[in-house]
């Protein structure tokens, strides 16, 4: 026996290393059709670990002060050894980490990911978008730009519109009457340690979850259901290791690729990832002429405006706005389609999927411009659409006329 071996023995005695490699990686069987669409877990992953390596370095580095704080993110940009690639990676690292879990949630709508027995694994999901908005929220604010400190000042002023406790709400959250240093030290705290662990937990229990019932697969059909019989391994499995992490590998870098072209030519991204008025350190007492939040909010705020005030209060925007994000959490029990996969259902779905794509990218646009009264009508509609994806979609899954499921998993 090699001193290797030696040492393996000796570690699995007392760790169960060797079987934790075999379980999750080397005889962990994933189905073989695996696409395109199955990058985007891998890839979520690594964006996490880029968040907050990054995430340290500009940690020792800035200041949660409003007295220093935008100074100390130019004396990184400027001074700091290799602190514009830092932070540029982090801010493109945020949006990027959107683009990849919208692609990763799209998918799970096209496959039916979220049907039984992957519930548990999609309402983590949810519970983690909705951290890494979260996330997202609290971290805009730290540069203490112009647009950190008004962006804050509206979202937090949406929890003033809450009937009774609205106000008293508002002032817990900022820990002032006004954003403040005291809002900037408590979101700080939570941007870089509370909300971090609880985001890395939900993810261990996304994967721990996934690993429990296997993935699905483009055809939405069950591997584990045709298993050899001798070796109980199903039929149409794979291991993972060294199948798919090198197919993950292939991800990697072209995500790379495209994740670099932007840090190195378009850190900004015109405005998109980085807003220009967020490079003027924040005023309180001078509004910007127009504030939208960055793009992957946009559908959110869209909604939000979309719904007119009533008694002078924006508290009915405000609950569809949330309605429209809890709503994703009661999609397994939304679904009554005898398939999963939408290469196996009827045209209703088909198109009631492309409405509501369509309104989530319409009401995403809209909510970058201004709320003219043509773009609130535009607004509307796609928000009555957004909604009816989820409501009728008992109704429609049920009498959608669905193809037969074939025995073992295709191309
Ligand atoms: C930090 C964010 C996330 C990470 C790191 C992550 C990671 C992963 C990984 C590694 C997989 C397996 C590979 C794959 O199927 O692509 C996976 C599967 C899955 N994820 Fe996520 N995920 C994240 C966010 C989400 C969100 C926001 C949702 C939905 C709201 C979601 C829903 C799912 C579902 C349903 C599956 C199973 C897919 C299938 O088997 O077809 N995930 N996730």
């Amino acid at each position: 026996m090699s001193a290797m071996q030696k040492l393996m023995g000796w570690i699995d005695d007392r760790l169960p290393l060797t079987a934790t490699y075999k379980a999750h990686l080397s005889e962990y069987y994933a189905p073989k059709n695996f696409n395109f669409w199955y990058f985007f877990g891998s890839l979520a992953l690594l964006v996490l670990v880029i968040q907050i390596v990054t995430g340290i370095f500009l940690t020792m580095n800035y200041k949660p002060d409003s007295e220093l704080a935008f100074a100390s993110v130019e004396y990184i940009m400027r001074d700091v050894e290799w602190g514009w690639l830092i932070r540029y990676m982090h801010s493109t690292g945020a949006s990027m980490f959107f683009v990849v879990v919208y692609l990763h949630m799209f998918r799970g709508l096209m496959y039916g990911s979220y049907r039984k027995p992957r519930e548990l694994i999609w309402i983590f999901g949810v519970l983690i978008y909705l951290m890494l908005m979260a996330e997202a929220f609290l971290g805009y604010l730290l540069p203490w730009g112009q647009m950190s400190f008004w962006g804050a000042q509206v979202i937090v002023n949406l929890f003033a519109a809450v009937p009774v406790i609205g106000e008293d709400l508002s002032i817990w959250i900022r820990g002032d009457y006004v954003i403040s240093d005291a809002t900037l030290n408590r979101f700080f705290a939570f941007h870089v340690i509370a909300l971090p662990l609880v985001l890395i937990a939900l993810v261990v229990v996304h994967l721990i979850a996934l690993h429990e019932v296997g993935s699905n697969n483009p055809d939405g059909i069950e591997i584990k259901k045709k298993k050899d019989p001798n070796t109980g391994i199903p039929l149409d499995g794979i291991p993972f290791h060294p199948y798919y992490t090198v197919k993950d590998i292939v991800g990697v870098i072209v995500f790379l690729m495209v994740f670099t072209a932007i840090v190195f030519f378009a850190p900004t991204m015109g405005g998109y990832f980085l807003e220009a008025n967020n490079f003027i350190p924040a005023d309180p007492l001078k509004t910007p002429p127009h504030i939208a939040p960055l793009w992957y909010f946009t559908p959110f705020y869209a909604i939000l405006r979309a719904v007119p005030p009533m008694f002078g209060s924006q508290f009915p925007g405000v609950v569809a706005m949330g309605l429209s994000i809890v709503l994703l959490f009661f999609l397994p029990w939304l679904d009554r389609s005898k398939v999963k996969s939408i290469r196996y259902r009827g045209p209703i779905y088909k198109i009631a999927l492309a409405l509501f794509i369509v309104s989530f990218v319409g009401l995403g646009y809209l909510g970058l411009l201004p709320a003219t009264p043509i773009a609130t009508i535009f607004a509307q509609v796609f928000s009555v659409i957004y909604f009816l994806f989820f409501l009728l979609m008992p109704w429609y899954t049920s009498i959608d006329k669905t193809k037969p499921e074939p025995e073992r998993v295709t191309g």
